[in-house]
């Protein structure tokens, strides 16, 4: 595709590698050769594949987003954001709900890691605020949040903001909300991205990848449109045109 902004907005799409091992990794990787998308390995692929694959993937010049949420006691969280920017990804992620304490922890612990060796790059530090599956029912009547998910969402953001966190993940509806609450430097990182035509899956707060960069998404993440497709390559190709006309 010759688009002069194309590798720009391809930074900017989050392709996730949901795979049970590095197999099938490796195919897509392989079908998506010479796109220069962002990746994002979650906890399938990671349990089963290790950093190994994430070394790979750094060697292969990918950015990487390893998308474990952590949730835990801060001094827990603190290691484990020391151990995960040793791998030299490029993002990971926090649950919000941890609060301030455990979000601050998970800055430390990158820090450590670059004190420690001053080669590595300062990985971008992200909250999980709600996830894009919870509709408000399951929010309010299991988890016990009262009040909209959107209200939810952007307490969560200005908590990870004043956490000095550098962004929160979010459904591309609840974007608009929180720039207008955090400023547009504040990283917004979309899932619950489906193509005009593409099935729900889990998902309930979902956007096209069109809308989501018009309403300022900074980063969006497409997992099944992608992997369940049966040319990943055109899909990928589509999805960034859509992106590109937005
Ligand atoms: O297949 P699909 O496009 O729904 O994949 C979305 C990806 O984004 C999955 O890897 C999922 O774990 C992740 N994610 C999400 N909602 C969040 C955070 C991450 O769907 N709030």
């Amino acid at each position: 595709m010759n688009h002069p902004n194309f590798n720009e907005m391809a930074g900017r799409l989050m392709v996730a590698l949901d795979y049970p091992g590095v197999e099938e990794a490796h195919k897509l990787v392989q079908a998506l050769e010479g796109i220069p998308c962002y990746i994002k390995v979650g906890m399938q692929l990671f349990y089963a594949a290790g950093p190994d694959f994430i070394r790979e993937l750094k060697a292969k010049g990918y950015a990487v987003f390893l998308d474990v949420k952590m949730h835990d006691i801060p001094n827990t969280v603190r290691g484990g954001a020391e151990s995960i920017t040793r791998l030299g990804v490029d993002m990971f992620n926090v649950h919000a709900a941890g609060g301030a304490s455990m979000m601050r922890s998970a800055r430390e612990g990158a820090e450590a890691a670059l004190a420690a060796d001053p080669s590595l790059k300062r990985p971008e530090i992200i909250a999980v605020t709600q996830l894009t599956s919870t509709s408000v029912e399951t929010m309010n009547n299991e988890i016990g949040i009262p009040g909209s998910v959107e209200q939810t969402v952007v307490r969560y953001a200005q908590l990870a903001q004043t956490s000095g966190l550098d962004g929160v993940v979010a459904s591309p509806l609840e974007v608009p909300a929180i720039r207008e609450a955090c400023g547009s430097d504040f990283h917004t990182v979309t899932p619950g991205i489906r193509p005009a035509g593409s099935g729900l899956g889990d998902q309930t707060r979902v956007l096209t990848p069109g809308e989501a960069i018009s309403r300022g998404s900074h980063y969006i993440v497409v997992g099944r449109p992608i992997t369940g497709s049966t040319n990943p390559r055109e899909a990928t190709e589509t999805i960034l045109k859509e992106m590109l006309n937005a």
